[in-house]
């Protein structure tokens, strides 16, 4: 069923996971991004009131994530120019080093070819390096920078955070606002292509508030780091599972680009996102109402078999078009062609460094389920 009622999905929703159905939705502005207050109280009960929590909720829903129409539109403007091609292209060698360096660092260890957790070692911390880079942090991120990231990722993963989830992401965020206020009181020490640099111009020209700039700053490191982190580990699990696939790969280096997008096909790093809709509305034949949720469930529609061929097999010549794993319409992936970029570039090091590995006798093991699809631990092996 493209679209049903489920009871167990926060507390009630819509869960739409045909390919046409979500894609339509998420172009659709009557499905509205503005989700973000009753989901961040819903952990706390009693406690939804107190003063961190107002503080959370202020910056979070200040994110472009969950504003629709202009007020979004303002925001994702001034992000955008970090995004396009020249910037990356410009981050690209940075991108590389960090890739080399953390192989460089296994390679450099003896009990690593008996067996290495792939998602500590470089599915972690190469999406949070890499956005560091971007934002202009390179040579002073925080060693807790990982750890805010994760704790954010396992609030915005959950579908209904429970009150540990939410202090851990109150806290991590209020650590993180801090950190970012203070590498801001010096905007001359950031280089000068950077989006820091960019959201401090914005803000000399009073076109976004301070809580708009720590919300836009926030948002950047766990979008970017848990979905980029996940692609990594799965993609490459994927492909270990597959062993013909991944030979053929090795051979032909150019068919890494459409690789990478069956990868986000087949495990889909966000698994689903959601929309509360403003307009009583039919789908499918079923009706929805003004105020109700939806989830609108990537990872099913990636695997529609109205939309591609026998979805559950992993191809990586496979040429259907496009998935929906950065979403579409007004709030598709900013980070999208990054994140394509940042693949290409980690498997490319992999193979290249590491031809041999393989799984290890150790099995893989995954996060609980929720937003977000995410290997715990990937261990591995790999041979001189
Ligand atoms: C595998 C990697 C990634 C995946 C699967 C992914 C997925 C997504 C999806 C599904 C959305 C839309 C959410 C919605 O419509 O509710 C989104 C939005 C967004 N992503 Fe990504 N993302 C990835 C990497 C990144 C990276 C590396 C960055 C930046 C460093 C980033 C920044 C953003 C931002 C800022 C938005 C909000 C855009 C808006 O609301 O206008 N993402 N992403």
């Amino acid at each position: 069923m493209p679209v049903q009622w489920s009871p167990e999905h926060c507390g009630g929703a819509w869960v739409i996971s045909g390919y046409d159905e979500v894609a339509g939705a998420l172009r659709d502005p009557r499905f509205s991004v503005r989700r973000a207050a009753r989901w961040i109280n819903s952990g706390l009960g009693d406690h939804a009131d107190s003063l961190p929590q107002r503080r959370f909720k202020r910056i979070f829903s200040r994110s472009l994530l969950f504003l629709d129409g202009r007020a979004h539109r303002r925001l994702r403007g001034i992000l955008n120019p970090g995004f396009k091609p020249a910037a990356l292209e410009h981050q690209r060698p940075a991108i590389e080093a960090l890739a080399r360096q953390l192989i460089a660092d296994i390679l450099a260890e003896d009990d690593a070819r008996q067996g290495f957790d792939f998602v500590t070692r470089f599915a972690r911390p190469l999406p949070a390096l890499v956005i560091a880079t971007l934002l202009g942090l390179p040579g002073r991120v925080p060693e807790a920078f990982i750890g805010w990231a994760a704790d954010l990722a396992g609030f915005i993963g959950s579908p209904t955070p429970d009150a540990t989830q939410t202090v851990a992401a109150q806290d991590a965020l209020a650590a993180l606002c801090d950190y970012f206020e203070k590498v801001l009181r010096q905007p001359q020490d950031l280089p000068p292509h950077c989006l820091l640099a960019d959201i401090v111009q914005a803000r000399q020209q009073q076109a976004l508030t301070q809580v708009e700039v720590l919300a836009q700053c926030s948002t950047l490191l766990f979008a970017g780091y848990e979905t980029t982190r996940n692609l990594l580990g799965n993609g490459l699990l994927a492909l270990l599972r597959h062993p013909a696939q991944w030979a053929a790969l090795k051979s032909q280096p150019q068919a890494l680009r459409g690789a990478v997008r069956e990868m986000l096909r087949y495990d889909s790093p966000v698994q689903y996102t959601g929309r509360r809709l403003l307009a009583d509305i039919t789908l499918d034949d079923q009706p929805l109402r003004r105020g109700d949720l939806a989830i609108l469930h990537i990872g099913q529609a990636n695997h529609d078999a109205r939309r591609f061929s026998d979805p559950a097999r992993f191809d990586i010549a496979r040429d259907q078009g496009m998935h929906l794993s950065f979403g579409q319409g007004a709030h598709v992936c900013l980070g999208a062609a990054l994140t394509q970029m940042e693949a290409e570039i980690a498997f490319t090091a992999l193979m290249q460094a590491m031809p041999t590995l393989t799984l290890s006798a150790e099995a893989p093991s995954w996060q609980p389920a929720g937003a977000y699809r995410a290997l715990e631990r990937l261990p591995l092996v790999f041979q001189e």
